[in-house]
């Protein structure tokens, strides 16, 4: 069953008309793909279990794992929280609006098919404008997960929305591409010590000077089913291109000689290689290339890294070389953690 996907693109002068037309798409129970400043997300009205339900439905997303609930004042995030710890209003008062989401202990109020049953809820305030006018407009708080079929990298255009999830959702707002390219930084506060449970552009060091020594609840592998998972988005294959990515880390020179190896080897046996690099010595080598950034540069690579996963898809190749070799500083874990996710094998030189 397909329906018609809306495409509201967003130009200087229409953009009240634009939230007024989504705001009552939401209010109906519909879902509306919307742009944040991480990536794009697949909105509901997060109090509505049925709306809520379209949302796993259209993304083909496991039951149990939860979404985020996106808000747009303190007061909704009150009705949504039994509790703020002092910690957590202390992120709040300086990283929010942005990227960075809050696991709170929740109220009844927010549906179990949200949280996936769990006591807990995650909660973050977006800082696009687009987003925050959209929950205000609305009056509801917006449960939403990365705009992406399930297990595919998270989408930072409206063209890669539409190509996982038309005639699956109601409508899509095109605002460009995001800013920051990666999802936001994922931090328990409702337990005793406050966890990271997903890297992301505010780094777990930039945590640490508000807050304190905080424990790292991630593995930058696909963690194994069996036994308790803190985050259950952490247990599924995540952000994979139909191509098989192999990552590789190491030096960057070294890396550099091993990726010309490998595309020399690969080409010679017939498969098309794709290239995501953060260097211009291998511009020469093949068209099929996506760069990265510089590799100082971390927010460069964030911005382009699931771009460039999709870009090489799109052009057909079989196999993608990807460059690790930037620094993991700042936004540069997250960037590893999304490319070690997404990789078939990882090999170090
Ligand atoms: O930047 C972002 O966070 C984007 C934009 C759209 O806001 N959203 C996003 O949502 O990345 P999603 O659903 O793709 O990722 C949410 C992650 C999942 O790994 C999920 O398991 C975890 O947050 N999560 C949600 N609620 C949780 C909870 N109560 N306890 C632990 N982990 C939770
Ligand atoms: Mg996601």
């Amino acid at each position: 069953m397909s329906k018609q996907t809306k495409v509201f693109k967003v130009t200087p002068n229409n953009l009240s008309k634009i939230i007024r037309e989504c705001a009552e798409i939401i209010q109906r129970g519909g879902t509306v793909a919307i742009p944040t400043e991480t990536v794009y997300g697949l909105a509901a009205n997060a109090l509505d279990p049925i709306a809520v339900n379209r949302i796993f439905h259209a993304k083909g997303r496991p039951a149990d794992n939860p979404l985020i609930v996106h808000v747009a004042s303190i007061e909704q995030l009150e009705q949504l929280v039994s509790e703020i710890p002092p910690k957590a209003l202390s992120l709040i008062e300086i990283f929010w609006p942005g990227p960075l989401t809050l696991i709170l202990k929740r109220t009844r109020i927010v549906p179990d098919i949200t949280t996936g049953g769990l006591n807990t809820v995650a909660v973050r305030m977006p800082a696009d404008i687009i987003a925050q006018e959209l929950i205000r407009s609305s009056g509801k708080p917006l449960a939403a997960p990365s705009a992406n079929i399930s297990g595919r990298p998270s989408p930072t255009t409206a063209f890669h929305v539409l190509h996982d999830l038309e005639g699956k959702i109601d409508a899509v707002i095109d605002a460009g591409n995001t800013c920051i390219g990666v999802e936001s930084t994922v931090i328990d506060m409702s337990g005793e010590k406050p966890a990271v449970l997903r890297p992301g552009y505010i780094s777990a060091t930039q945590i640490e000077e508000v807050i304190g020594e905080v424990e790292i609840g991630y593995s930058d592998h696909v963690t194994e089913t069996e036994g308790v998972v803190r985050s259950p988005g952490m247990k599924y294959t995540h952000y994979s291109p139909s191509a098989t990515v192999l990552l590789l880390e190491g030096s960057h020179d070294l890396v550099l000689d091993k990726i010309r190896e490998m595309y020399a080897d690969f080409t010679c046996r017939g498969a098309r290689v794709g290239l995501l690099v953060t260097s211009s010595d291998l511009f020469s080598l093949t068209n099929d290339m996506v760069y990265l950034g510089r590799k100082d540069e971390p927010e460069e690579v964030a911005r382009n890294l699931f771009l460039g996963l999709r870009s090489l898809d799109e052009r057909g190749v079989n196999i993608i070389l990807a460059d690790g070799s930037f620094t993991h500083e700042g936004v540069g874990a997250a960037v590893m953690n999304r490319l070690r996710k997404a990789s078939e094998m990882i090999i170090k030189v």
